[in-house]
Order: C-alpha cells, then structure tokens, then sequence
C-alpha cells in the first residue's frame, strides 16, 4: 500500500506519519507539506494542494492507494485569512478527492471538526445529526468538505471517510492557529516554569483529546470494515471537556508557582459557537473508539514530556 499524507509537517501529519510508518513501513509513505522540511524516516516532497495538476501527477506517478488528507487552515487563521482558507480548504479537499478519483485510490481519509458547529448547536453530549449552520471560514469549508466526501463515495465509489475531532493537544509539534490551542500553550508555559496570558474565558468549556488517540483513532476509522460504518465523513471523537480554568486549576496542583491571566480576544467568539462536549457512542459502536487519556492523565504526561 502506498500512502500520501498532506499537511505533513502539521500538528496532527508529524504524529500521525510515525505510527503509519510503523505500521505500514516507512517506505510505503509520501509525505507533502506548502513547506520545507523533513520527518525522519519518510520521502517528504514540497507541494501545494490547491495545485490540482502536481497533485494529480504525484498520485499518478507514485501510484498512491491511500490518502490522510491534514492540509487545512483552522479556526483563527481562517478568521484572519478566509481568503486563504477557503482556497486551501475547499479547493484543496476537492482537488484530493478529484485526483484521488482520477487515479485509483482505494481510500481517502479527511478529518474535520468541531468547528462545523455554529451558535445554533445544542452545547452538550452533541451527536453528528444535529443543528449545524457554521459562520467561520474554517466551519464552512470544513463541512462542505464532509459533504464532499460523501459525493464522492455515493457518486463515484471512492471510500471517503471521516471524523470531528475536538481540540487535539500534544507537545511534539506546535497547532497552527486553532482557537484551542490556549491549551496546549498554558500547559507548556505550566512545564517551563513560565506565566500564561489566555486568549479565552476562564470558562470557555471545549471539547477535547489527547495526541495518541486522534492518531489511533485515524487509524481504526482507515482499517474499520466498511460494512460496520454507518456513517462516512462525521463520526465524532473527544475524550474529555474542560474550561481553561479548569486546566489551570490542574496545572497549579502539579506547580503552585504557576499564574494565568485572562484576556480574551476574538477566538472566544470562535469558542463561543462550539459545543461543550461530544456524543461519541457511534464511534465506539462502529469501529471501536476508546480513548486511552483521560483529563489527568494527559495532563501528566504532557508535563512529563515537556520537561
Ligand atoms: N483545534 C481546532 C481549532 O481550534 C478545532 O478543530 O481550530
């Protein structure tokens, strides 16, 4: 099997790419990101997805069989540059699917978000049917995409498959300009020793999960039998749902010297429009879902690693 990974150099790609490679060989994988850069083990070629005819060349040549399809702009750089993220999270998901569908690919894996949700969405225990009218950039293209993904299996039997993740935390590589990304930096500002200024409310309560079950769970869902998923593009993950005070309540427990202020700026009204927490019991009915980490036990671990 050979498998190509967009958006490699990402949060998600950098994490994901190792465990592929141990699964499948490190062989058997393609790496692209728009940047420069290497990841041990693996070819890596610089490439643009809203380039339609380098990406239909690469998947021709390479032969490529499965795509992990990571490129995206998230929730506040999109505020910032919708521009931007519709060009590359529209045009790049269809240019995926259309080169994808042009070459013989078996399957295409393409997650998406809770920023699919909008003001409108019930807040608690929120299942993949729900009330969904997003208003960011990122939640519009982001659900087109899911919808895309399931044109294209219905249209053209390409095997699409996706899931929402909550806000991902992880110490490896830095997020790129997510409205939950206030996690990850308290708790590393928390491990250095540092002070932390949040860009949210004390309690802003978000969906959340640890690194090493969004790759798992991006595994499982790729090798899930298709005769046991019942839906394509939307199965919902999370593990556990806190609020920024919350997490600085934890975080002075392991290091009393540690201080928080709180100055929220316009990624709380990104916030603002997200549920609290998840309805997952279709993934754990079709393929499994089981996050390992709990809230504590991340904690810990990441302040472990981080150190
Ligand atoms: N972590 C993402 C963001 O904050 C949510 O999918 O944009």
């Amino acid at each position: 099997m050979k498998i190509l990974v967009t958006g490699a150099l990402g949060q998600l790609g950098s994490e994901l790419i190792p465990s592929l490679g141990e699964r499948y060989g490190f062989d058997s994988i393609l790496a692209t990101d728009v940047r420069e850069g290497n990841l041990k083990g693996v070819r890596m070629v610089k490439m643009d997805v809203t380039s339609l005819d380098s990406l239909k060349k690469l998947i021709r040549d390479e032969g490529i069989e499965e795509v992990f399809h990571l490129a995206a702009i998230l929730s506040a750089n999109g505020e910032k540059n919708p521009d931007l993220a519709y060009s590359v999270n529209m045009n790049g998901t269809w240019n995926i699917l259309a080169a994808s569908r042009d070459n013989d690919v078996k399957k295409v894996i393409i997650p998406s978000t809770i920023g699919v949700f909008g003001p409108d969405t019930p807040k608690k225990m929120v299942p993949p049917e729900t009330i969904i009218r997003p208003r960011t950039m990122y939640g519009i293209t982001k659900l087109a995409s899911e919808f895309l993904g399931q044109y294209f299996s219905d249209r053209f039997g390409l095997d699409c498959r996706g899931l929402r993740f909550p806000g991902l935390i992880s110490y490896s590589s830095p997020p790129g300009g997510g409205t939950t990304d206030y996690s990850i930096e308290m708790i590393m500002a928390a491990a250095r020793g540092q002070s932390y200024q949040c860009f949210l409310k004390e309690d802003a309560r978000l969906p959340m999960m640890y690194m090493p079950d969004a790759i798992s769970s991006l595994i499982s869902l790729s090798e899930a039998d298709p005769k046991s998923l019942k839906r394509r593009m939307d199965y919902h993950v999370s593990a556990f749902s806190f609020t920024p005070g919350e997490l600085y309540a934890e975080l002075r427990k392991r290091r009393p010297e540690f201080t928080v202020t709180f100055k929220p700026d316009y990624r709380q009204e990104i916030a603002d429009q997200w549920p609290e927490s998840l309805d997952v019991s279709e993934s754990a009915r079709d393929w499994g879902f089981s996050p390992a980490y709990g809230f504590s036990s991340m904690i810990d671990d990441m302040l472990k690693h981080i150190s």
